[in-house]
């Protein structure tokens, strides 16, 4: 009764969410398996930024419900972001479900399935479904625990949570509420922890992690709080990798670009969402920059790191967005050359703004700017790696690859490389001289001189 499968859809704040619910039921005695078929309670941990993400959902949670006839004592829930956007429609649409959790209640999960279970067991009144979606001061705060995985090389860390932004298009803003920021020396023993355990990457997470703290700690020395997080964590002994996501274009001010320079375990690659490059769209979308101020940015960044790598959030199809609007924008996108990027189609989401502008795109339209972006992705992406080859480039072994008996981890750029190793080099720096690239990974064979075996 206590084996519990956890699907998580969506944003790497998601994987996370899920890793703390499974943190929090693994110490009240549950176990946590990796297989749907062999659980006894399924939770969903749900995404809403686009229409196809909580269809899919929902569409599991259709399917599982169907447990239910052979097994009364299965459990369904749904968690996140489609929990805290549909909240009780979910139930009616969805009468099956047990519980449905919202994003600022996660670390009460072990409490409702308790309670769940013992009623089932007759010890206590059978609540029908337990609904909890309130908001709660401090929640961002239990979000700290790891499954402490053996041999975990590389974890998420959340610093905080919300977005007080109003993109046109965006329903964060509503399913996670506003800005709330962890305090630094919290994040800081946290991420201690894990070097002590043997990770040596960390990626800090935040729907708007340039935010962070900027209400509630004072800004020092000309530096957010930001950026004096990333010092803090720059000094954990252990830490080799420090990685961020997701930024937001108006947080990169000189204290910001100039922690690339100063931070040596900072990675060179900038995950800065565009979401357009056409000036009357991003005002359209309540995006507060130009395309210029957005260049100024990359330019800054490249001026303190030559070869830094960039990635972007991108959307085509919104509404009004005319062929000539997107030409633009496809020609500023193929302009900056981005190492990677999330081109996504845009989707109406019931409550924003954008979901009563007039002009909204055809799908097959919006399919066809998704193709041009992504063929423009394509040839840089490819660009980048081919300049990669005949130079030796630091990976941070992960593990072995999907395929085949290499290993694979990433550069310091998050490329992909692909390589011969051994177990013994998990969690290892070793130099990859590259011999061979695609658009998606670089190969190549390892250094082994001075690395530790
Ligand atoms: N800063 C947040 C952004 C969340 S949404 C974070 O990463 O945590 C991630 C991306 O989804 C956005 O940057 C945007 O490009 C895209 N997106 C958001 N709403 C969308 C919509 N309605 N339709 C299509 N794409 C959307
Ligand atoms: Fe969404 Fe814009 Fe915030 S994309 S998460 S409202 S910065």
């Amino acid at each position: 009764m206590n084996r519990v499968y956890i699907k998580t859809y969506g944003c790497q704040m998601n994987e996370r969410d899920s890793e703390q619910v499974a943190s929090s039921l693994r110490d009240r005695g549950y176990s946590i398996v990796d297989n749907e078929h062999d659980a006894d309670v399924v939770l969903l941990n749900t995404c809403s930024v686009r229409d196809q993400a909580e269809q899919k959902a929902i569409g599991k949670a259709g399917y599982l419900k169907k447990r239910k006839v052979e097994n009364p004592n299965f459990l369904l829930g749904v968690m996140g972001c489609m929990a805290q956007n549909r909240g009780s429609e979910l139930i009616d649409r969805l009468p099956d479900l047990d519980l449905v959790v919202g994003t600022q209640k996660f670390h009460r999960v072990p409490d409702h399935l308790d309670n769940l279970i013992q009623s089932m067991n007759g010890q206590g009144p059978r609540p029908s479904s337990i609904v909890d979606l309130a908001e709660e001061a401090g929640s961002q705060n239990t979000i700290r625990d790891h499954i402490g995985k053996q041999g975990q090389v590389s974890a998420y860390v959340s610093i905080m949570q919300g977005c007080n932004m109003n993109c046109a298009f965006c329903i964060v803003p509503k399913t996670r509420g506003r800005e709330r920021a962890r305090p630094i020396e919290e994040i800081v023993d946290e991420v201690t922890g894990l070097a002590e355990s043997g990770v040596k990457e960390v990626t800090l997470l935040g729907q708007i992690v340039t935010s962070y703290g900027r209400r509630d700690f004072p800004v020092v020395g000309g530096k957010s709080p930001f950026v004096q997080l990333l010092e803090k964590i720059n000094d954990i002994r252990g830490i080799e990798r420090i990685r961020f996501t997701s930024p937001h274009p108006r947080g990169f001010k000189q204290d910001l670009v100039e922690a690339y320079r100063d931070l040596p375990k900072l990675c060179e690659y900038v995950h800065l969402p565009l979401q357009a490059g056409c000036n009357k769209t991003l005002r359209a979308m309540n995006r507060p920059y130009t395309k210029e101020r957005y260049l100024e940015i990359v330019e800054s960044l490249r001026k303190v790191v030559p070869h830094m790598y960039f990635s972007t959030d991108i959307i085509v199809g919104f509404p009004g967005e005319t062929e000539e609007d997107f030409d633009e924008s496809a020609k500023f996108f193929e302009e900056i050359g981005y190492d990677m990027a999330y081109v996504f189609k845009y989707s109406i989401r019931t409550g924003t703004p954008a979901e009563v502008m007039p002009d909204q795109i055809p799908t097959e339209e919006k399919e066809r700017r998704n193709q041009v972006l992504l063929d423009i992705l394509h040839k840089s992406s490819l660009k980048r790696n081919e300049s990669l080859l005949g130079t030796t480039q630091q990976v941070l072994v992960e593990g072995p690859a999907k395929k085949g008996d290499k290993f694979t981890g990433k550069t310091r750029g998050f490329r992909t490389a692909i390589f011969d190793a051994d177990e013994r080099l998990i969690g290892q720096l070793v130099d990859l001289k590259v011999d061979r690239a695609t658009v998606s990974s670089l190969y190549g064979d390892i250094e082994l001189a001075g690395v530790e075996r």
